[in-house]
């Protein structure tokens, strides 16, 4: 038995799971399965990414704590993913006790070890907002073409890549301010030292062909020092010993995955942290992400981890990113589709058997295609897979007291299906789930033809080929069980249903090394059926609603009718005006409402002798919150418009207008 370690990228905590997040969660958690299926000990974590900038602007502009927001989305992200079968053993956060531990020990290590230094960086600083900008918090004019409105890192225009300080007439993407050059100290993890064990450990086989290219590439061009301090204000964990700053949100986000697992052995028994984590330890450790972080987890991460004196990660798989018809996702085009969208209008195995058809072990990106999506699922799974039971089943129930045949009708056909056992783990194990899924519908179309063949519907009247057909319809039906066996890592709820209907335990991959003979199975019920194209169209739409909201959102300038409708302003008349001791802004109101009199506050005694006021009519917001103050309680606003000083303007001398009177 193996026992093996394995993690998906820990999705940021600042926005929804989409389907990019679910093509790695289910690409991974359908190798776990497989692991798990064929007797493997394989223990599956991840944890929400918490830390950074953008979390805490996100917070920020929600108006709620650090906390609250990353308990938020940690919560819908766990729901998510649950939802769409993924078996997480745990799903923690970066943001615990576990992972300060380890980012605090493993960083005391490097240090000790002189791996770490301290330099001076100027950096681009908000003086209004008051913290230093990342890369991408700045906008200014590309250095290269001269393209405006460009972000700090590189040209969206011509690709070029510079310092955000190269900008021509930079501004922060946060204030709009001008930023400042200032300079504070960072703290430097010496990547350049650890360049001849990266060229060993890419060597060793841990990585696909293609990665090992571009590390190689990397490796050719020389290393930097990697920059893993930011300064307050940031949402991390403070670096021991070095006041005012914080680990970047990328030294802690792998840890994280050594945190998620130590949290859940705190609470199982036999499960121990070093038995996978020590670099004499022989168990496994497999990480999943996309080309896009490939730097972190095969430059930084292993390095860090092999000088920190922990063991370094048996394979990192990488995979491309998903397209939608030869594009990145969009909201406008309403192919970014979130998790939680989705599931309102399909089932989460139609997407787990479509994604498991563009799983390769390669690092393309990944193209989908709606249409394709319903065909596959239909045509595929529903027509050929799931249709052998359909056809099969009723003729045992109907005929054969649901009992299958004794004997296997057609050894030539069954032996093909149950030695399709070894090649099929072997592709499952490399990650060709791709390649699995098509040799198996292969195998789905050799059974159709058998069983068309053989026409058992025709021939079941007939006494004397009773025993033929129902030798027939048995393989059928262990064809089937062959088939769902092979298709369980894809298909866990599938799997399940299929197994009531066999009426059997819960299958694992040797179980399709033989038949079931002599086996009483009960009344068959679609274990699965057939996609409505018309519900893409509604994922689709609804996608595209939800950005228009969001862009509707994001023009803080507006408020709804609705919202407008909620004030309730009134007519109302002056009936006394003083000044206030002790407030040379102020004047103090007294209002006739029509059925009652209201005591205001208003911070225009620099336009108005309160003599004046007396008897004039103007416009109150009547169902203002009262508001205490140091003179007593206001109650209400008055509206009044003007540039300030002495041109502040009440409306209007009397115009018979009736106190009381609703003015929208
Ligand atoms: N928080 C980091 C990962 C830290 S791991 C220690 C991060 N988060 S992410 O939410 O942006 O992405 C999480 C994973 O989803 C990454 O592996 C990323 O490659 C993957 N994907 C995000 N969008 C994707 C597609 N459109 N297609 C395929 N995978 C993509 O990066
Ligand atoms: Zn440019």
């Amino acid at each position: 038995m193996r026992r093996i370690l394995v993690t998906s990228a820990l999705p940021y905590a600042n926005g929804a799971i989409h389907l990019g997040h679910l093509f790695e969660h289910i690409q991974t958690d359908i190798w776990v399965r497989f692991q798990r299926m064929s007797g493997h000990e394989c223990i599956y974590v991840c944890a929400d990414d918490a830390h950074g900038t953008a979390t805490m602007l996100l917070a920020e502009r929600e108006g709620v704590t650090n906390e609250a927001l990353i308990d938020r989305l940690r919560g819908e992200h766990a729901e998510d993913l649950r939802r769409f079968h993924i078996s997480h053993d745990n799903y923690y956060s970066t943001h615990s006790p576990e992972n300060e531990h380890y980012a605090s020990l493993i960083y005391a290590r490097l240090k000790e070890r002189g791996y770490t230094f301290t330099a001076d960086v100027a950096q681009l600083y908000d003086a209004e907002r008051q913290l230093f900008l990342a890369d991408r918090q700045v906008r200014g004019t590309c250095p290269r073409c001269g393209a405006e409105d460009q972000p700090g890192d590189n040209c969206d225009d011509c690709g070029a890549t510079y310092d955000a300080t190269e900008l021509g007439e930079p501004r922060s993407a946060l204030s709009d301010a001008k930023p400042e050059l200032r300079r504070s100290e960072h703290y430097f993890v010496d990547l350049p030292q650890f360049a001849g064990f990266l060229r060993e450990w890419t060597a060793s086989g841990p990585i696909q062909p293609e990665v090992a290219n571009k590390l190689a590439e990397w490796l050719n061009a020389g290393l930097q020092a990697w920059d893993i301090s930011r300064d307050a204000p940031y949402f991390g964990f403070p670096i021991p010993d070095a006041e005012g700053k914080f680990f970047y949100v990328w030294m802690d986000a792998p840890i994280g995955y050594m945190a998620s697992f130590k949290n859940l052995c705190d609470r199982t028994q036999g499960l121990d942290f070093d038995d996978f984590w020590h670099p004499d330890g022989s168990a496994e450790v497999h990480h999943f992400i996309g080309k896009d972080i490939v730097n972190f987890h095969c430059l930084f991460w292993p390095a860090v981890l092999e000088h920190a004196g922990f063991r370094t990660p048996t394979r990192v798989h990488v995979h491309g990113f998903i397209t939608v018809d030869g594009v990145r996702m969009s909201k406008s085009r309403g192919t970014f589709i979130n998790a939680s969208t989705y599931l309102e209008h399909l089932d989460p195995e139609y997407l787990r058997y479509y994604f498991a058809t563009k799983i390769s072990a390669r690092v393309d990106d990944v193209d989908i295609n709606l249409a394709d999506f319903v065909q596959r699922v239909n045509a595929d799974l529903v027509g050929k897979v799931v249709n052998i039971a359909s056809r099969c089943a009723g003729f045992i129930g109907k005929n054969f007291g649901g009992r299958l045949a004794a004997q296997i009708h057609n050894e030539e056909l069954w032996n093909a299906i149950s030695e399709a056992r070894a090649p099929l783990a072997e592709l499952y194990e490399r990650g060709d789930m791709g390649r699995a899924v098509r040799d198996i519908t292969a195998l789905a179309d050799q059974a159709n033809r058998y069983i068309a063949e053989r026409e058992p519907w025709k021939h079941v009247k007939d006494p004397a080929r009773r025993e033929e057909v129902h030798g027939v319809c048995s393989l059928g039906i262990n064809v089937f069980r062959a088939l769902v066996i092979y298709l369980k890592p894809i298909l866990p709820a599938m799997a399940a249903k299929a197994e009531a209907f066999l009426q059997v335990e819960p299958l694992v991959w040797d179980d399709a090394a033989a038949p079931l003979l002599d086996h009483e199975i009960v009344r068959y019920k679609a274990v699965f059926t057939r996609m409505d194209p018309k519900a893409v169209d509604r994922v689709v739409a609804a996608t595209r609603a939800e950005d228009n909201a969001l862009a509707s959102e994001a023009d803080a300038a507006t408020i709804s009718i609705d919202d407008f409708l909620k004030v309730d302003l009134r007519v109302a008349r002056v009936v006394a005006a003083e000044r206030v001791e002790g407030a040379d802004k102020l004047l103090q109101l007294t209002l006739d409402v029509g059925d009652h009199q209201r005591r205001v506050f208003s911070g225009i005694r620099s336009a108005y002798d309160p003599a004046q006021l007396v008897g004039r009519l103007t416009v109150l917001v009547a169902n203002l919150a009262p508001r205490k103050m140091r003179f007593g309680t206001s109650e209400g606003m008055v509206l009044a418009a003007g540039p300030g000083g002495s041109d502040i303007f009440l409306v209007a001398p009397d115009t018979g207008a009736k106190p009381g009177m609703q003015v929208t």
